[in-house]
C-alpha cells in the first residue's frame, strides 16, 4: 500500500469519462514512475442522489477527510434539477469545499501554444498568457447567512443570499494570492466591488493592510469586478495573480477559461490550511461542470482533469517533475494535432477522449523513454 492516499469521486455526466483518463494516467505514473497511490472511489453529486438519496453521505466526507487529496470530475445535470435545493447534486461538492475548509481555490489559465488559435480571441491577446485566478472559495453570497426563499404577508415571494466577509476570510485567501505571486512575477490584483458593496470596502482594506504587514515586496493593485471582466478579454496578460470572492471568482474564471482554448483546458486546486501535522486538506477538480450536452458520447475533453491531477502532483504530493512530466505530455499531444472537438480549429479533425487518452499514454511512454 502506498501512503498516498487519494480519493476519487468521478460523479456524474462527463465526470466519469474524463476521470477514467486520469485513473489510466495514475496507473502509468505507477508503471513506469514507481509512484503509487492508494485509491479510492466514492459516490458524490447526483450519482450519490441515486444510490443514498442525498449529494454526499457523512461516510464520503469522513473519507475526503482522512485522505492527501480528493479528485473530483463534475456533479449534476437535468435529471437532479428540479428536486428540493438542498438536495441538489451541487450540494454535495458546496459541503465538501466548506466541510474541508477549502478556502483557496487556484485556478490557473495558461494557453498552450498549440492552442493560441483554438481561443475565440485574436492569437496576440492569448499568446503565452499564464495568469492565476485566486477563488475565495467558503464564504461570500455561496454561504452568506440569512438565506432562503420566504413568502411575504402579501403573497409575494422574496429570495435571499447575503454577501458576508470577515476579516480572516479575507485575509487568509489574500496570503495564498501574495505567497503565490512571490512564485510568479510578484503581482497581485485584487479584485471586489468597493464602489457598491460595504464586503468589497472590508474587503479592499484588508488586501491592503495585509500587503503592507507582511508582503510589501509584492506589486498590489485594486479593480472592480466588472471592469475586470472586461479587461480579462481586453488585455489578459496585464495580470499575474488576481484574488476575488467566491461568486465574482466564479465567473471571472470561466471567463478566463476562453482565454486558453475551452473550459475543457482549465485545471482547479482548492486548498484549506495546513494542520498541525504539517497537512494541508486539497481537492482538486477540472473547473468545467458535468457538460450534460454531451455526456456519455465520448467527446469530453480530459485535459482540465488530468492537468487537476497534475496541480495534486505539485500542492500535495510533492511530486513536481511529475506534474512537470503530465503538462508537457499534454503540451505536446496538443502539439501533435490532437484535438477534441472542443478545441478543434478548422481543418482539424477531432479525436475521441479515449483517443486522446491513448495518445497521451504513448507521449509518457516516449518521454519516459
Ligand atoms: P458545463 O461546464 O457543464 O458546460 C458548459 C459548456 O462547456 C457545455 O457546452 C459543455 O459541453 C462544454 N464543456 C464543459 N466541459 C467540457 C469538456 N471537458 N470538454 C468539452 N466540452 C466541455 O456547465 P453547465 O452546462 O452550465 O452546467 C451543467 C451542469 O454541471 C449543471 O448541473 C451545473 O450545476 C454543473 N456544474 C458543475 C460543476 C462542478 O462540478 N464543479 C461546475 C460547473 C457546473
Ligand atoms: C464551479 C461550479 C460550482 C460553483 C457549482 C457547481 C456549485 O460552477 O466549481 O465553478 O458555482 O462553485
Ligand atoms: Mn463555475
Amino acid at each position: 500500500a502506498s501512503n498516498r492516499k487519494l480519493l476519487i469521486l468521478p460523479g456524474d455526466g462527463i465526470g466519469p469519462e474524463v476521470m477514467g483518463t486520469v485513473r489510466k494516467v495514475i496507473d502509468w505514473m505507477d508503471r513506469r514512475r514507481a509512484v503509487s497511490f492508494d485509491v479510492d472511489e466514492d459516490l458524490v453529486g447526483g450519482a450519490a442522489i441515486d444510490k443514498h438519496g442525498a449529494p454526499v453521505t457523512d461516510a464520503t466526507v469522513d473519507k475526503a477527510m482522512n485522505c492527501d487529496a480528493v479528485l473530483l470530475g463534475a456533479v449534476g445535470g437535468p435529471k437532479w434539477d428540479d428536486l428540493p435545493f438542498e438536495r441538489k447534486p451541487e450540494r454535495g461538492l458546496l459541503r465538501l469545499r466548506k466541510d474541508l475548509g477549502l478556502y483557496a481555490n487556484l485556478r490557473p489559465a495558461i494557453c498552450f501554444d498549440a492552442l493560441v488559435e483554438a481561443s475565440t480571441l485574436k492569437p496576440e491577446i492569448v499568446a503565452g498568457l499564464d495568469i492565476m485566478i485566486i477563488r475565495e472559495l467558503t464564504g461570500g453570497v455561496y454561504f452568506g447567512e440569512p438565506r432562503g426563499i420566504e413568502t411575504l404577508p402579501n403573497g409575494e415571494r422574496r429570495g435571499v443570499n447575503t454577501q458576508v466577509y470577515t476579516t480572516s476570510e479575507i485575509r487568509r485567501v489574500a496570503a495564498v494570492a501574495f505567497d503565490l505571486a512571490r512564485k510568479r512575477s510578484n503581482r497581485v490584483c485584487s479584485v471586489e466591488k468597493a464602489n457598491v458593496m460595504e464586503s468589497g470596502v472590508l474587503w479592499r482594506e484588508e488586501v491592503t493592510k495585509l500587503h503592507g504587514e507582511q508582503f510589501s515586496d509584492v506589486e498590489l493593485s485594486h479593480m472592480y469586478a466588472d471592469n475586470c471582466a472586461m479587461q480579462l478579454v481586453r488585455a489578459p496578460k496585464q495580470f499575474d495573480v488576481i484574488v476575488t470572492d467566491n461568486l465574482f471568482g466564479d465567473m471571472l474564471s470561466d471567463a478566463a477559461a476562453m482565454l486558453t482554448g475551452s473550459l475543457g483546458m482549465l485545471p482547479s486546486a482548492s486548498l484549506g490550511d495546513v494542520d498541525e501535522s504539517g497537512r494541508r486538506k486539497s481537492l482538486y477538480e477540472p473547473v468545467h461542470g458535468s457538460a450534460p450536452d454531451i455526456a456519455g458520447q465520448g467527446k469530453a475533453n480530459p485535459l482540465a482533469t488530468l492537468l487537476s491531477y497534475a496541480m495534486s502532483l505539485r500542492y500535495t504530493f510533492d511530486l513536481p517533475e511529475d506534474a512537470d512530466l503530465i503538462e508537457q505530455a499534454v503540451n505536446n499531444v496538443l502539439a501533435k494535432g490532437l484535438r477534441t472537438p472542443d478545441i478543434m480549429a478548422s481543418g482539424m479533425a477531432a479525436v475521441s477522449t479515449a483517443t486522446m487518452t491513448d495518445a497521451l499514454i504513448q507521449e509518457l511512454d516516449k518521454m519516459a523513454a
